[in-house]
């Protein structure tokens, strides 16, 4: 069977895009990227994307007269590279339902929270004002309502005294390039079955261990 051929939507810096290509050059590693989309012309994970040999549109959304317009040029773009598997990797537009709905559970996105907490922008901020002791990712299924979906994989991070935004934020992306190409490998390997609200992962384990934050003294 070959690899799942991908499609990985950005807007710009691309770090979660990269952490994909490093895990395609496995040759082990399920799926492959067969073209990369932004929106935004000075995206630099274009250039990851082209220094890697991979196959790169620009699709800007300001040259659409709507967004079903838009989405329209994309879903060619992504249907003419027979695309399997739709990744939204730091994508800053809103898919409509119907776009969504014509890639169901073939359209997966990675936030920076822990689902469902914290949907939408700003998430760090709001995490830290919150006074989480946790934080983290999640890789899950697309749905109309944004952040939302069947959750594929998580990866939680403690939350320290004295971070910040950026220390926080720097914590979670780490968490990311690893979060993102497990969850594209599950889908690959076929292991991966939505059912309802929850996604089943066939021969799946989870960590045994109780984390607590703070540490008890
Ligand atoms: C990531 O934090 C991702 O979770 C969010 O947008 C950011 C994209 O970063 N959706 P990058 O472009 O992959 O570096």
């Amino acid at each position: 069977m070959g690899r799942l051929r991908l499609g990985v939507l950005i807007s710009g810096r691309g770090s979660n895009l990269q952490a994909l290509i490093d895990a395609g050059r496995d040759a082990g590693f399920p799926a492959e990227i067969a073209l990369v989309i932004s929106n935004q012309p000075g995206a630099i994970g274009l250039d990851r994307a082209t220094q890697a040999g991979i196959a790169t549109r620009v699709i800007p959304h300001r040259d659409h007269a709507d967004r079903d317009a838009f989405e329209r040029a994309l879903d060619q773009a992504l249907r003419s590279a027979s695309v399997e598997l739709v990744c939204l990797a730091g994508f800053m537009r809103l898919l409509s339902a119907g776009f969504v709905a014509a890639w169901h559970d073939r359209l997966i996105n990675i936030h920076p929270s822990l689902l469902p907490a914290f949907p939408g922008l700003d998430t760090h901020a709001r995490a830290l004002a919150a006074g989480v002791r946790f934080s983290g990712c999640t890789v899950h299924f697309v749905r109309a309502e944004m952040d939302r979906g069947p959750i594929l994989v998580q990866a939680a991070v403690p939350v320290t005294a004295n971070d910040t935004e950026a220390t926080l934020a720097a914590r979670v992306l780490e968490a990311e390039h690893a979060a993102y190409p497990l969850a594209v490998r599950l889908i690959g390997e076929g292991r991966v079955r939505v059912a309802g609200e929850r996604v089943m992962i066939a021969g799946a384990s989870a960590p045994a261990a109780v984390l607590l934050n703070p540490l008890a003294d």
